[in-house]
């Protein structure tokens, strides 16, 4: 994986908590000073689309590949990929070190801020207004007023694939909102 810290001379811990200091830092910025990093961030848009999917797309632009991301995300992991439409989306690795079938919109349902993950808490946790939703994106906390929107998570020829989810939320038993 080009440009990033290799992964066996950062702990995993550190890995996460420098991913959620970028996010920090891309989000807590004024709005006009956040477009830019979070557009290059997710750049390029617009490519990727296979049929009936979108294959996620990594930091810097490239198409994960599951074996790969895997080997640098262990279990619990909830990393940010660029997902469908480009909307930042956390792929979820299960405890059995496998991808969840489902990935987790992060902007939050109140006012659109991308929602870092909190592993200590097992939180997401908007630092805008304060929302918290759980480890699978259902708001626990307000003023957040829905769950954070999903996304199925397949992998198509080794990729990564995102496909927009129309049927239950499996959260709440509720028609998904954002379809
Ligand atoms: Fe997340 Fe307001 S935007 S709590």
């Amino acid at each position: 994986q080009a440009g990033s810290i290799p992964a066996d001379r950062v702990p995993d811990m550190g890995k996460r908590q420098l991913m959620n200091l970028l996010l920090l830092g891309a989000i807590s910025l004024p709005t006009a000073g956040m477009l830019v990093p979070y557009a290059t961030f997710f750049a390029p848009p617009g490519s990727g689309s296979s049929s009936g999917g979108t294959v996620a797309k990594d930091a810097i632009g490239n198409d994960i590949v599951a074996e790969q991301w895997l080997k640098a995300h262990g279990p619990g992991d909830r990393t940010l990929s660029q997902g469908l439409k480009g909307d930042p989306t956390y792929l979820v690795v299960e405890k059995d070190r496998t991808l969840a079938t489902y990935g987790i919109n992060a902007v939050c349902t109140h006012l659109g801020c991308v929602v870092p993950w909190n592993a200590a808490e097992n939180k997401f946790i908007c630092p805008c207004h304060g929302s918290q939703y759980n480890d699978q994106g259902r708001v626990v906390r307000g003023p957040a007023p829905l769950s954070l929107a999903l996304a199925h998570c397949d992998v198509d020829n080794g990729k990564v694939v995102f496909v927009p989810w129309v049927e239950t939320d499996f959260r709440t038993g509720d028609a998904p909102w954002w379809a």
